[in-house]
């Protein structure tokens, strides 16, 4: 979910981290997604490493599952948010201020990776070095490598955004070149506390396409479908 010129996520991602997060809780309120991850890839006693983790979104669901969890993320101010809503974890993570391409890490330390959101926007030059990093610290053989979470092309969220065609090209790109496999569809919502939420939050992240969809069919509750990739260490 990086910006487009109508799209303004990485201007959240500087500027505006409290925006993104409550889009962020806004997405998947019932933990669907989390519950079919971990149904997949089981996180005991592993060292699990989450690439652009965010504000936490995933990390507070899946941190107490995990042996060691690990989560780097390149924005200090999406960072900063992340650490508050830690504060009252038991076993909270480790964060570490990095971006995928340059992982503070030894090669082969992690058993576990997952990037929610991340990998499939960045530009193609950054994914290559992103998914050869991967490689390098993932420990070789591991049983249970990386896995993504993405927007699939056709949802109502996909199509108030005008972004379906695009994002399906990327996708494929994922499946057919990197070596990913799709293990999954989620069919879930976006869920805003009212509607008026809906068009302050949507609207600065995905902007015009998004708001007019928005002013003339008002509504808290998008229909929204989420993908997980899988490829191996
Ligand atoms: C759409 S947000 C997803 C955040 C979180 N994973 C979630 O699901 O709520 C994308 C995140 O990727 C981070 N990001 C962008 N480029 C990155 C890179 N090269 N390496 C690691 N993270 C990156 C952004 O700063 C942002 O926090």
């Amino acid at each position: 979910m990086s910006s487009t010129p109508k799209e303004y996520w990485t201007r959240a991602y500087r500027e505006a981290p409290a925006i993104f997060d409550a889009f962020s809780r806004a997405e998947d309120p019932e933990g669907l997604v989390a519950r079919r991850l971990l149904a997949h890839v089981p996180l005991s006693g592993r060292t699990v490493l989450e690439l652009g983790c965010g504000t936490g979104r995933y990390t507070r669901e899946l941190v107490p599952q995990a042996g060691l969890y690990l989560g780097v993320e390149p924005s200090s101010s999406m960072l900063s948010l992340a650490r508050k809503s830690f504060n009252n974890l038991l076993q909270p993570p480790v964060l570490l201020r990095a971006r995928g391409e340059s992982l503070p890490l030894r090669a082969g330390s992690v058993e576990v990776m997952l990037a929610a959101w991340v990998v499939v926007n960045l530009r193609e030059e950054i994914r290559d070095r992103v998914l050869k990093e991967a490689s390098r610290v993932l420990r070789p053989g591991a049983e249970y490598g990386m896995w993504l979470l993405e927007n699939h092309w056709d949802s109502q969220f996909q199509r108030y955004r005008g972004r379906g065609g695009e994002d399906e090209l990327r996708l494929r790109r994922l499946l057919e070149s990197d070596g990913f496999r799709l293990v999954e569809v989620v069919t879930t919502e976006l869920c805003f506390p009212s509607s008026s939420e809906a068009e302050r939050i949507l609207g600065y992240l995905c902007g015009d396409t998004m708001l007019g969809h928005l002013r003339r069919s008002p509504t808290a509750v998008l229909e929204h479908r989420i993908v997980i990739l899988h490829r191996s260490g």
